[in-house]
């Protein structure tokens, strides 16, 4: 029966959820699944919603249930699998059909896909973890403007409202929803890192239980630093393991896993010539994280850091002071790395329009964002450090996070994250910096040729070119 407004394959956890929202929001959706008792057991289980879910065991079934011109979604994993699943059923569809990544691809295979597609290809971007997938995510589409309109009524309906506006932007061409969801991602591993790094200060600087850092950031979430991620990491550090009756913090290896989102960020960056320091430090802190022999081995040979800092010389307020100023430079470096994939990639992504995007349903979401995104309204071409609303903030703030990094560092507590943030802030307010230096020497070993500030030309050399 062709009834279906449209299909989606692949219905692991995301992919799952995604079409249950689907249904949810009274749209007759075609599932299929490579294992046919995981389509049974999704339609088996999806309750009221069932009557609107069409299970199917073949690619010609799913196809057939779907109304035209069709509109499939892959929840496949990233990589090859995508470019099989589109290999098998392009040839199944009409020229009109059109397809549609879902997942978490890099966005050079977007860009990629979408060029070499021989029919109707987007791919969106889609945050919110599972939850979010189930009740209304955040989506980031790519692609063709005549695509995303012929799925943009589906997609709003499913996805997270901020007061009423639905969470699901156009970001432009090819493979522009995943490059800005990538970058959703590279934030997230920043403020992730910034949250642990703090964590660490309370932990072995002040010595204080998981519980009570709990209590800290269940506080913060009511100020400024309100948001998912402040959230959770509150959610996360009161929460008691059920079998050892410990906090369940104590019980989790400190070694991070990561499917590569935030890697791509940075590589991306580097092409780019965009500064994401804290982004990059907080990949880099990840891998770090892992290498838990040679960490444990270092600490054999150097002895373990002091760590312990009397609790007069750092204040709870400064560390949430110190998070204010880390979290909006994280903004701020990843839309600024938006703005140069713009430039570059001819893409015109609407700055405003992606922190108003971020604001309900992603990871990322926060009450910072709805001010950032006036903030890029009013000026979009500035950094948002300079945008006078969070130039205020930073004003009142990074002094405490030049202490907190400080004091850290003193008691020998890493924080790659929140150290980089602070030198982001100092060379971005720094109008003389120190390249002169780096001038002069590439000038004396390779000629390479340097500027002068009292005269044109960018091809001067220094006396010891003879
Ligand atoms: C989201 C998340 C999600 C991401 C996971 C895991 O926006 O819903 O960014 O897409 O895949 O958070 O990411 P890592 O394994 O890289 O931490």
């Amino acid at each position: 029966m062709t009834t279906s407004e449209i299909g989606l394959i692949g219905l692991g956890t995301m992919g799952a959820a995604l079409a249950s929202n689907i249904a949810d929001n009274g749209f007759d959706i075609a599932v299929y699944n490579r294992t046919t008792s995981v389509t049974q057991e999704f339609h088996a289980q999806a309750g009221k919603l069932a009557a609107k879910i069409t299970p199917t065991e073949t690619l010609e079934d799913l196809v057939a249930a779907i109304k035209e011109p069709r509109a499939i979604i892959l929840m496949v994993p990233a990589g090859d699998p995508v470019d099989q699943q589109i290999d098998a059923l392009r040839p199944l569809l009409g020229d009109n059909d059109l397809i549609i990544d879902a997942g978490n691809a890099l966005f050079h295979d977007t860009t990629r896909r979408a060029r070499e597609a021989t029919g109707p290809f987007m791919g969106i971007g889609v945050s919110g973890g599972e939850e979010g997938a189930r009740f209304g995510p955040a989506i980031m589409g790519g692609g063709k403007k005549e695509y995303w309109d012929r799925v943009s009524h589906i997609l709003e309906a499913i996805s997270a409202k901020f007061e009423g506006t639905a969470c699901a932007t156009w970001m432009g061409e090819e493979g522009a929803g995943h490059f800005v969801k990538a970058v959703h991602n590279g934030i997230e591993y920043a403020d992730m890192q910034m949250i642990a790094e703090v964590y660490g200060i309370m932990r072995d600087g002040l010595g204080m239980d998981a519980a009570a850092i709990g209590d800290v950031f269940a506080k913060w979430n009511e100020g400024p630093l309100a948001s998912y991620l402040t959230e959770i990491s509150g959610a996360v550090a009161s929460a008691t393991d059920p079998e050892t009756g410990k906090p369940m913090l104590d019980i989790i290896v400190d070694a991070a896993g990561q499917k590569g989102t935030g890697r791509w960020t940075a590589i991306e960056a580097q092409h780019l010539a965009a500064p994401i320091p804290a982004i990059e430090a907080a990949v880099v802190a990840r891998n770090l994280s892992s290498r838990m022999d040679e960490r444990a081995a270092g600490e054999d040979l150097y002895g373990a850091a002091p760590k312990h800092i009397p609790h007069d010389v750092v204040a709870l307020d400064q560390l949430e002071q110190a998070l204010i100023a880390g979290k909006i430079l994280c903004y701020a470096q990843g839309f600024s790395m938006i703005e140069a994939a713009s430039d570059s990639y001819d893409w015109a992504l609407p700055l405003p329009k992606i922190a108003q995007n971020w604001r309900a349903g992603c990871i990322i979401r926060s009450a910072m964002l709805d001010d950032m995104a006036t903030a890029l309204g009013e000026n979009p071409d500035r950094n948002l450090m300079q945008a006078p609303f969070f130039a205020d903030h930073l004003k009142k703030t990074h002094d405490a996070l030049r202490q907190v990094v400080s004091i850290g560092t003193l008691h020998g507590i890493a924080m790659p994250a929140l150290a980089s943030g602070i030198a982001y802030f100092d060379a971005m307010r720094t109008g003389r910096g120190t390249a002169n230096m780096i001038q002069g020497q590439r000038d004396y070993f390779g000629r390479h040729g340097f500027a002068r500030f009292d005269a044109d030309g960018k091809d001067h050399h220094g006396p010891w070119a003879d």
